[in-house]
């Protein structure tokens, strides 16, 4: 070995050891990333085939993908909606995720690609796409509130074809409007859960583009891993490579562990980006194993969050379903002294659900009050339907029932409704709301 002075033997101590850099490019492995190539699936094809029978003749044949999470849904018609407006500048094409953008009014608002008031927001719509040819993409529809008039009045007054994509392969067929059903006649397509050899193309071509030096040994590991014990969830595959990678750790027996924290990280994303009513009814599920039981609880917390609001069974019921969507939890039918109720199993850590719980409710949940409200507060979508006022306000119920107060008498009010977490719809009747008043409240809330 030599010999050293002190100095040397400092210097071996100061020095870190050396981390080889692998990740040349971190955000080839974000979730949203959409990649130069795509790994093709058959299934797609047939989506194309139908694209490209509208674009030349002009007639929509709606279509529904379903697949499990992670089955590249997202990706795919993204990736198709970019390539459309390569080739045909005249076709206009719209991406829309019902998770952020989850209502009807929300919806046209993208269409428009601007503000538009919700009075005139349908007929402009319906014009634009009478139009031109237009290609309209519902991605995760189950998470569209109220999906039957938009539907309805996208298929039956304007020419865009749709392309929805759903993960409960049941969601057309429980739809129960018939008339949005009759007009939508949607092809059916199913994406298949990618097998381990798919999933390795994929992980390959992300580790081709965003990494330094990779391990195929590792890669085949990971995919055949995620395709065994977790429904072939792309997103996990991706995320476990980049955990090794950013680790440089191409050790056999590690990879699991990387998966592990690869499907936790998932869940947990997919918990943090869930509304405030779907978070609360996952978390009853933690404390109550029967829906009945749960139910109660859900109720319980929502009002004590958001005071005189309410959950109806019905609601509760749709998030249950939603959130099996998602693969959080499994409905369970189970028979008890002779009836039949549901159990509920979670798929998820506890630990995450009661993590993201208390994140999100802290101020609520905790002794001291609710100053924030007032940052809650806003209106973001009224109209004229029928002859009632509507006016959707993110706020406590408490806060709209003094803005109403102060300015409309309580009889007034015919109906006051949760449409979200405490997002209320107040109806009023056309002949009673003083148009100034309403235009003073949007400019006060809007913001
Ligand atoms: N065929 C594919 N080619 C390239 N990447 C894919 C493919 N399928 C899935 N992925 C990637 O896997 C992840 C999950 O896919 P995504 O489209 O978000 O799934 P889904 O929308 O069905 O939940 C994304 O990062 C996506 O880019
Ligand atoms: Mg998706």
């Amino acid at each position: 070995m030599g010999f050293v002075g002190v100095k040397d033997i400092a210097e071996k101590i100061r020095s870190k050891p050396k981390r080889e850099v692998i990740i040349t490019n971190p955000k080839i492995f974000s979730l949203d990333y959409v990649p130069e190539r795509i790994y093709l699936r058959r299934e797609l094809d047939e989506v194309i085939k139908s694209v490209r029978n509208y674009l030349s003749l002009g007639v929509p044949e709606h279509i529904i993908v379903y697949g499990s999470k992670g089955s590249g849904k997202t990706v795919s018609l993204k990736f198709l909606l970019r390539a459309i407006r390569e080739g045909y500048k005249n076709v206009l094409t719209v991406y829309i995720n019902c998770r952020n953008t989850n209502t009807e009014y929300k919806v046209y608002k993208a269409i428009l690609g601007r503000a538009v008031s919700a009075l005139n927001a349908r007929d402009k719509v319906i014009r634009k796409l009478k139009s031109k040819k237009a290609i309209i993409v519902l991605d995760d529809i189950e998470a569209l509130i109220k999906p039957a008039d938009l539907l309805f009045i996208l298929s039956r007054e304007t020419n865009a074809q749709m392309i929805i994509s759903a993960t409960n392969i049941y969601w057309y067929k429980n739809l129960q409007d018939e008339a949005v059903k009759s007009s939508l006649l949607p092809q059916q397509i199913v994406f298949k859960q990618y097998n381990p050899e798919e999933i390795s193309k994929i992980l390959l071509m992300r580790a081709q583009e965003g990494l330094a030096r990779y391990d195929e040994g590792i890669i085949n590991l990971i995919a055949a891993l995620v395709a065994r014990d977790y429904q072939s969830d792309v997103r996990i595959a991706i995320r476990a490579l980049y955990h090794i990678a950013k680790n440089n750790d191409w050790n056999g027996d590690a990879v699991r562990e990387y998966v592990e924290l690869a499907s936790r990280e998932v869940d947990l994303y997919t918990i943090n980006t869930l509304s405030d009513t779907n978070l609360i009814v996952l978390y009853s599920a933690l404390r109550e194993k029967t829906t009945s039981r749960a139910y109660k609880i859900a109720k319980a917390i929502i009002r004590r969050i958001y005071p005189h609001s309410t959950l109806s069974k019905r609601t509760y019921f749709k998030a249950i379903n939603y959130l099996q969507a998602l693969g959080l939890l499994l409905k369970i039918q189970v028979k008890a002294k002779g009836r039949y109720t549901y159990e509920i199993e979670l798929l998820v850590d506890r630990d995450i659900v009661e993590r993201a719980f208390k994140e999100r409710f802290r101020e609520f949940l905790g002794s001291s009050g609710d100053e924030d409200t007032k940052e809650r507060s806003s209106i973001y979508d009224w109209r004229i339907h029928g002859n009632t006022l509507e006016i959707e306000i993110a706020c406590p119920r408490t806060e709209i029932e003094s803005i109403i107060s102060r300015n409309i008498t309580r009889e007034d009010i015919r109906f006051i409704a949760l449409t979200r977490e405490g997002d209320i719809l107040a109806k009023i009747p056309k002949n009673r709301y003083n148009k100034e008043w309403l235009e003073e409240q949007l400019e006060k809330f809007k913001k």
